[in-house]
């Protein structure tokens, strides 16, 4: 039996994404900016891409721009905006400090280039409390960039409001909504917001597509240079079989979405619930709402983080500890640690991330599975650490 427990780091392609794919990649080979009929075909493929995909975002489809997925449409919602504004004086930009690398990173790059950055701070459930943000405003911000919902924990920033602060002192305001599209409603309306960042492979669509939706009137300065495609605002000829089936998975994602939100939450409570029962010194991260309905986030005390993973997985069971991008590194998560969680609790939680393949029979054979692997690392964390005490006891006695 393998289990996947890992959706947040990516999905797997729907059957009917796969089909789109492979038969766009077959018919629909020309350049969407070509004039003859095969072009005008692929242009023809795209529009409708692009319409399901404003469609997901309760958007018109003229303010989608297409993107190589989640980070390139980070970096030009914060570069494009930033550069735009530049002008005018407004060189601060602000995020949270719970982002994702793609926000964080690229905050990081504008501060070598000598623009002022603000970090935000969240509270204990990993929310950024708006008076944070209204203390950090200035005459001269930008924009800001709080994401949706977060990737490790799944917790939902009270957006609108944050977003109606920051207009307030005539700032831009960017949300990362790569964790967010099909798993809660996202309509950039309701929202507030000016910017909006998307990624198919999180809805199980093809890597490497995703989306910028910009409010129509927005100037962004575009960071891709060349040809005149996206109606000027990313240069590059458009990949149109996986436009062509990031727009089928928006479709379905849409379809999907308040049955798919229910089922899988009931079965992320179930798990969490089940945990919590099942095992002691086990504690959930994050507010338990708002929060993403796939994601739970959980600490087991006096286990290694990266050795439940490694035992799990050599059960089938593939879940994460943390985002993708840093596992493996043994950093602690930067998200938990910026909720304030002491050292050893950053190093001992594991994030299961469910989705739309997974049943209550998964669930339940991971809560019969994780006791035991749980209490036999315990045991051998138990002996580690008594060995320590006992090489320390022994270097006294040889003093
Ligand atoms: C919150 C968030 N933003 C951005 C990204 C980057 O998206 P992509 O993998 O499409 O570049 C991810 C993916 O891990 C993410 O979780």
């Amino acid at each position: 039996m393998r289990i996947y427990f890992d959706h947040n780091a990516t999905t797997p392609v729907a059957e009917e994404v796969a089909d789109a794919l492979a038969r766009a990649t077959r018919d629909l080979f020309g350049n969407a900016s070509s004039v003859h009929a095969f072009g005008q075909q692929a242009k023809a493929a795209m529009d409708e891409a692009r319409s399901a995909v404003a469609a997901l975002l309760a958007a018109e489809a003229s303010d989608v721009v297409f993107t190589s997925g989640g980070t390139e449409a980070d970096n030009l919602a914060i570069r494009g905006a930033a550069e735009a504004r530049e002008a005018a004086g407004r060189r601060h930009l602000i995020a949270s400090a719970i982002e994702h690398e793609a926000v964080l990173n690229t905050l990081k790059a504008m501060a070598r280039r000598g623009w002022r950055t603000t970090l935000l701070p969240v509270d204990a459930g990993g929310l950024v409390a708006p008076d944070a943000l209204r203390g950090a405003l200035a005459d001269d911000t930008a924009l800001v960039s709080v994401m949706h919902a977060n990737n490790e924990i799944g917790t939902v920033q009270p957006i609108a409001e944050l977003a109606a602060l920051a207009h307030e002192r005539g700032a831009i305001f960017h949300t990362d909504a790569v964790q967010s599209a099909g798993k809660i409603p996202v309509d950039v309306r309701a929202l507030g917001v000016d910017l909006l960042s998307i990624s198919a492979h999180k809805f199980y669509g093809p890597k490497g597509t995703g989306a910028l939706w910009i409010r129509r009137g927005l100037r962004l300065v575009p960071q891709m240079t060349g040809g005149r495609h996206e109606r000027n605002r990313r240069a590059g000829t458009e990949n149109v079989p996986g436009l062509a089936a990031m727009g089928v998975a928006a479709a379905h994602a849409a379809a999907a979405q308040a049955a798919d939100a229910a089922r899988i939450g009931a079965l992320r409570d179930r798990l969490e619930a089940g945990i919590l029962a099942r095992i002691a010194g086990t504690a959930v991260n994050g507010v338990r709402a708002p929060r993403v309905p796939n994601t739970t986030n959980v600490s087991f005390d006096r286990v290694e983080a990266e050795s439940l993973l490694i035992a799990l997985d050599l059960e089938g069971v593939a879940v994460s500890t943390g985002s993708a991008c840093s596992s493996g590194a043994l950093e602690p998560s930067h998200v938990l640690r910026a909720m304030g969680l002491s050292a050893h609790r950053t190093q001992n939680s594991i994030r299961f991330s469910l989705g739309s393949g997974n049943t209550e029979a998964e669930v339940d054979h991971v809560l019969d599975l994780l006791p035991r692997l749980v209490d036999k690392l315990r045991a051998l964390t138990g002996n580690w650490e008594r060995g320590i005490r006992n090489e320390e006891l022994g270097m006294r006695n040889e003093e």
